[in-house]
């Protein structure tokens, strides 16, 4: 028995300086001091020893247990230290390098202009609403007054996805009023800024899908005083102090009366030029006072309640706010265009 544990003590004395990491080790301690180890084997022989015997052996087994607990500690010491001088160089970071630079990208033309009209609105207290691209012509239409039979209707302007023309690409912001008033307790204020399709070719001036931003106010007593009061000032603010508006009478089906906004040529501030057409003025926007039909098939009683509605063209707002001559330049993503706002 006492070579036996002399023949252990070596053994496990050398595999333990051989191991290559604490998992190695680990193993090792189950395999010789384990309740199933080998040392551990030697000890319940012990038994069979005789009294005289065993005090001797019995203390030289636990030097040898002593050793070899002091040898892992020592080892497992030692491998941890190797671990984090090997982690240490692995993770070595040169901070003197030179780093990458991240490019970074800006807002579009038109999300700045955007940005601003909401930023104009909420400050005057409305709610910037979001709603479908694919609409019901009963919201894009029917509700808005416009019947069967329109104009605007027609399948040569509007992206239709059925036989009965019941389901479209929605081809203007408007049928957010209808969807405001269905979901808003009054008084409401809104904008809604959102994409629009319809049927046009591509030039300088037009595209099939474009943006548009609708507003709206519900309440009682607003006239179309408080319609040119607040489009002024949004105009002020986006164009400059001063900068002069006006109203030409027009129709829409569901604003009566219905007007069109110009603005005063920025380029040569009304004397007509060719940006402007020769015109001194640009179109702005198309507005009027809720038909009080439309507010009707919404349930709002229009003995108490009146309201007005603008909608108006995004690009030709950014168009217009950063002097840029062709539409197609918003869309195409020219990175040599875009880096220049
Ligand atoms: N929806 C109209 C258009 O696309 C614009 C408009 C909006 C007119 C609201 C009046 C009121 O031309």
């Amino acid at each position: 028995m006492k070579e036996q544990l002399a023949k252990i003590r070596a053994e496990a004395l050398a595999a333990f300086q051989a191991a290559r990491d604490a998992s190695e080790l680990d193993a090792l301690r189950v395999q010789y001091l384990g309740k199933k180890g080998e040392l551990t084997g030697v000890l319940k022989m012990m038994g069979k020893l005789s009294a005289e015997e065993r005090p001797a052996m019995g203390q030289l087994a636990n030097e040898v247990r002593a050793a070899l607990e002091q040898a892992i500690e020592v080892t497992s010491q030692k491998l941890s230290e190797a671990a984090l001088v090997q982690q240490l160089k692995d993770e070595a970071l040169d901070v003197t390098i030179p780093g990458t630079q991240v490019k970074m990208g800006h807002k579009h033309p038109m999300y700045i202009a955007l940005d601003e009209i909401k930023d104009i609105f909420i400050g005057m207290g409305f709610t910037v609403l979001d709603g479908p691209e694919v609409e019901l012509a009963e919201y894009n239409f029917d509700r808005l007054n416009a019947e069967e039979g329109h104009p605007s209707r027609d399948w040569s302007d509007t992206f239709y996805f059925d036989e009965d023309s019941r389901v479209m690409l929605r081809s203007q912001t408007s049928p957010m009023q209808v969807r405001a008033m269905d979901s808003m307790e009054l008084p409401i204020r809104i904008v809604a800024p959102g994409r629009v399709y319809r049927k046009d070719e591509v030039d300088a001036t037009h595209s099939p899908m474009f943006h548009q931003v609708e507003g709206m106010v519900i309440d009682k007593g607003v006239t179309m005083a408080d319609l040119k009061g607040t489009l002024n000032t949004v105009v002020e603010q986006l164009y400059g102090k001063g900068t002069k508006t006006r109203f030409r009478p027009h129709h829409f089906p569901f604003t009566e009366p219905s007007c069109e906004m110009d603005v005063q040529c920025h380029k040569c501030g009304g004397v007509g030029c060719p940006t402007c057409k020769g015109e001194g003025w640009i179109e702005l926007l198309g507005a009027g006072m809720i038909h009080p039909k439309v507010l009707q098939m919404a349930g709002i009683d229009t003995e108490i309640y009146s309201g007005w509605a603008f909608g108006i063209g995004l690009e030709r707002t950014a168009m217009r706010r950063f002097k840029i001559a062709d539409l197609r330049l918003i869309f195409e993503n020219d990175i040599r265009f875009l880096e220049q706002f």
